[in-house]
C-alpha cells in the first residue's frame, strides 16, 4: 500500500509502466558489491545491481518521454509532472536534465517507501502488544468519525491520541537508526575526544531514544509520555530525532506522517484486530532485523474482523 502511495506521488496514476518500474526498483534495493569497491571498474561492470540500475533508468526515460509526448495540462500534480514543468519553464540555475529527473524520482521513491512501511508495521505491532493503547486509539478514531464511510487526510488533525502513538512508535523504532552518515569538516574535540577532519560519523538515534538518562521507562511503549511534553521530532530536540536534524533532515516528514496516520486510522476504524488463534501476547516477536532500515524480523500476523461504523444517510 505504501509503495503504491509513493508510486502515485512520483509518477501518478496515468503511467502504464508504473508496476513494472516499481517492481524493478524493489529488485535492486539489497546488497551491492560495487558499494564496497566504488573505485573498481571491474566490479562495477559485472555488478548485477549496477545493471539493474541502468535498466531501471532506461525505463524511467521511457516513462519521461511518454509523459512529454502526452497532451499535458498546465502542470501535473505528481512529482514527475512538476519536474517536467520546471524543465520546460527553465529559470533554474542549472539544466534539469532527464538524468536528474530520473535520479530525483528514484531517490524519493526509495527514501519514502520503506521508511514509512517499516514504521507502519512497528506501530501495528506495538498496538497489538499493548491492548489498552489500541483500545484508546480505536475509541478515539471511531468516536471522531462515527457515521463516516472513510477517513480523509484532512481529518487526521482531529486524532490527538493517535498522533502520540505515532510519536512513541518513532521513538522506539526509528526506521533509520544511524541516520545518514556525516563527515567531520574540521578537526575538533567533543567531550575530551579528538575527532580528526574527515572522520565518518554515525549518530545512533536508536540508542539515544532509549537512553534511561533521558527517558523514563525508556523501553516501554507509553504514548502518554508526550501528552504534556513539548518534545517533537522536527530536529530541534536532539534526544528525539527519528527524521534526523539539520540540513539533511528528512524532507518527507509531512508525507511520511500522513501515510502512517491515514493507514493506521483507517485500519483501526474499519477492523477489530486480534492475534491469530492460539498465539499469546507474550509470544509476539518484536525482534529487529539488521539493516539500513530497522525492520521487524518476523512477519506480523493479525486477525482482522470488519467493523461496521458506517451509518448511511
Ligand atoms: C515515517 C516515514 C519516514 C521516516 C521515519 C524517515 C526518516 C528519514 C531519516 C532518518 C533520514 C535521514 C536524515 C538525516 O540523516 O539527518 C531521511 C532522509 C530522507 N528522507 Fe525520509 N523518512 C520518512 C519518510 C520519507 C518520505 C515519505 C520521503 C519522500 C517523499 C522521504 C524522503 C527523504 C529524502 C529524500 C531523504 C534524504 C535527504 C538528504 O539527504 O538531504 N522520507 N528520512
Amino acid at each position: 500500500m505504501i509503495n503504491d502511495v509513493a508510486a502515485r506521488t512520483v509518477v501518478g496514476d496515468r503511467c502504464k509502466y508504473r508496476d513494472e518500474y516499481m517492481h524493478e526498483l524493489r529488485l535492486f534495493g539489497g546488497f551491492n558489491l560495487a558499494d564496497l569497491y566504488p573505485s573498481s571498474r571491474l566490479v562495477r561492470r559485472f555488478s548485477a545491481a549496477a545493471r539493474d540500475a541502468r535498466r531501471c533508468q532506461r525505463n524511467m526515460y521511457r516513462i519521461i518521454h511518454e509523459r512529454e509526448a502526452m497532451p499535458t495540462p498546465e502542470r501535473d500534480e505528481d512529482l514527475l509532472g512538476v519536474l517536467l514543468w520546471l524543465q520546460r519553464e527553465g529559470g533554474l540555475q542549472f539544466a534539469l536534465t532527464d538524468e536528474i529527473v530520473s535520479t530525483v524520482i528514484w531517490d524519493i521513491f526509495s527514501a519514502g517507501s520503506e521508511s514509512s512501511s517499516t514504521i507502519l508495521v512497528w506501530a501495528m505491532s506495538e498496538l497489538v502488544k499493548n491492548p489498552q493503547v489500541m483500545h484508546k486509539a480505536q475509541l478515539e478514531v471511531r468516536e471522531t468519525f462515527k457515521g463516516q464511510d472513510k477517513i480523509n487526510e484532512g481529518d487526521l488533525i482531529k486524532l490527538r491520541y493517535l498522533h502520540l502513538v505515532n510519536k512513541e512508535t518513532l521513538r522506539l523504532h526509528a526506521s533509520a537508526p544511524l541516520l545518514l552518515p556525516r563527515e567531520c569538516r574540521e578537526s575538533c574535540q567533543v567531550m575530551g575526544y579528538d575527532v580528526p577532519k574527515g572522520t565518518k560519523l554515525f549518530v545512533n538515534v536508536w540508542a539515544i531514544a532509549r537512553d534511561t538518562k533521558l527517558w523514563h521507562d525508556a523501553e516501554e511503549f507509553k504514548p502518554e509520555r508526550f501528552e504534556s511534553s513539548s518534545i517533537d521530532f522536527r530536529g530541534n530536540d536532539f534526544e528525539f530525532t527519528p527524521f534526523g536534524a539539520g540540513r539533511r533532515i528528512c524532507p518527507g516528514i509531512t508525507l511520511g506522517l500522513a501515510n502512517l496516520e491515514l493507514a493506521l486510522a483507517s485500519f483501526l476504524y474499519h477492523f477489530d484486530w486480534a492475534l491469530p488463534d492460539g498465539v499469546k501476547l507474550e509470544e509476539l516477536d518484536m525482534a529487529e532485523a539488521f539493516g539500513i532500515a530497522l525492520r521487524k524480523k518476523s512477519m506480523l500476523w493479525i486477525k482482522a474482523k470488519p467493523y461496521n461504523n458506517f451509518i448511511p444517510h
